[in-house]
């Protein structure tokens, strides 16, 4: 097996598992998050995440592999350094921004992952495989951009404390407290 072809299966291991990963771990982001718009984005984008699971098994097929997955440390770290912020902003107004950051650093990493594995597929000249990589490469890309648009347009101002007429709210609360 050539050096490129053996990179390229131990990175899409990596991505299964990580895949796998993420449709355990999406369905608690949901449950915490408290902006509705939120929940149906990451919702939504679990269904994806579970199609990226099938799609990946058929990547492994079109080079006659079984799938296989490889422990993704960085999925891991990720998912805990989220997990670590979003318990300290428990009932916080920055609580949705912060996962927001969370799945855009998730994402932004998927991307990096996925853009080396088409351009290794197309090197590979598997033609097929990377069809369905570029596939995946521009659902994470839209999903990040989803992202960007909902924290531009609510979270990260329901963050700052203004509510929806702009007005800022901050220095109210906290003479209230
Ligand atoms: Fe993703």
């Amino acid at each position: 097996m050539n050096a490129l072809k053996k990179l390229f299966l131990d990175e899409l291991a990596d991505r299964y598992d990580s895949e796998k990963q993420l449709v355990r771990a999406m369905p608690i982001m949901i449950k915490i998050a408290t902006c509705e718009d939120l929940k149906t984005l990451i919702q939504n984008h679990l269904s994806e995440t579970e199609g990226h699971v099938q799609t990946l098994e058929r990547v492994f097929e079109t080079f006659d592999e079984k799938p296989k997955t490889r422990k993704c440390e960085a999925t891991i770290g990720l998912l805990k350094e989220g997990d670590e912020l979003a318990d300290r902003l428990k009932g916080s107004d920055s609580l949705n921004a912060a996962l927001i950051s969370t799945a855009q650093k998730i994402e932004h990493y998927e991307i990096a992952s996925y853009g080396c594995l088409h351009e290794w597929a197309n090197v590979l000249g598997n033609r097929e495989a990377a069809e369905l990589l570029e596939d995946v490469l521009e659902e994470e890309k839209a999903a990040n951009e989803s992202l960007i648009e909902l924290a531009r347009c609510c979270c990260n101002r329901e963050a700052f404390g203004e509510d929806a007429s702009g007005e800022s709210v901050l220095v109210v609360e906290s003479y209230s407290n």
